[in-house]
């Protein structure tokens, strides 16, 4: 799905589908340099990475594996709370390996630092942290995070996985939903 598709829909395209593609390359070759002689596994956060890790692990050049957890948050809206609870968990052990959380955006902070404490208590050999969007209020929590896509204003964001009620993650580039969609 393009913007032209539900352009009534959104107040603005933040990033089109080529920008978000040429970013992910950038991030690809500094993630190939990092994992070059380590195998590296790659988590996703289900759903809303589903698209960043399609479209990261296929700009690797380095071998990766891929595994996936789903947690929820709880919260409603627009906003989190930070209070998560697993709904799926690994079905690897990741003890001594690398591991990349691939996250589709950071917001608060607060699902991530729930997700890093619980993954390194698991003792992976190292853990970092890709995301492609980072909202302004995440710069303020303690959450180390080697790659960020594009630090973005804090507005809703729909596309590229992200969703608002179930829809648009189908949509190839990243949007703000109008304000008459959610009021
Ligand atoms: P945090 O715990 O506040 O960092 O929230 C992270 C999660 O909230 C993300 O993984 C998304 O699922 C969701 N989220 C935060 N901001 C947005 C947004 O602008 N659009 C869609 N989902 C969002």
């Amino acid at each position: 799905m393009d913007d032209s598709h539900i352009s009534a829909d959104l107040d603005r395209v933040l990033f089109t589908a080529e920008e978000l593609d040429a970013r992910l390359a950038e991030i690809a070759a500094e993630i190939d340099a990092e994992y070059r002689d380590k195998d590296v596994l790659l988590v996703g956060v289900l759903t809303g990475a589903v698209m960043v890790m399609a479209d990261l692990s296929r700009a690797l050049t380095t071998h990766c594996s891929m595994d996936w957890m789903a947690i929820s948050s709880y919260g409603s809206g627009t906003q989190s709370s930070g209070v998560v609870r697993i709904l799926k968990d690994l079905n690897t052990d990741i003890s001594g390996r690398h591991v990349l959380v691939v996250e589709d955006i950071i917001d608060t902070g607060l699902t991530l630092s729930y997700l890093v404490s619980n993954l390194k208590s698991r003792e992976p050999a190292s853990l970092e942290i890709m995301t492609m969007f980072r909202k302004p209020e995440a710069a303020e929590n303690a959450v180390d995070v080697k790659w960020v896509g594009f630090d973005i204003p804090n507005e809703f964001v729909v596309g590229y996985g992200l969703d608002y009620g179930g829809r648009y993650r189908n949509l190839r580039c990243l949007g703000s939903l109008a304000p008459h969609v959610y009021s």
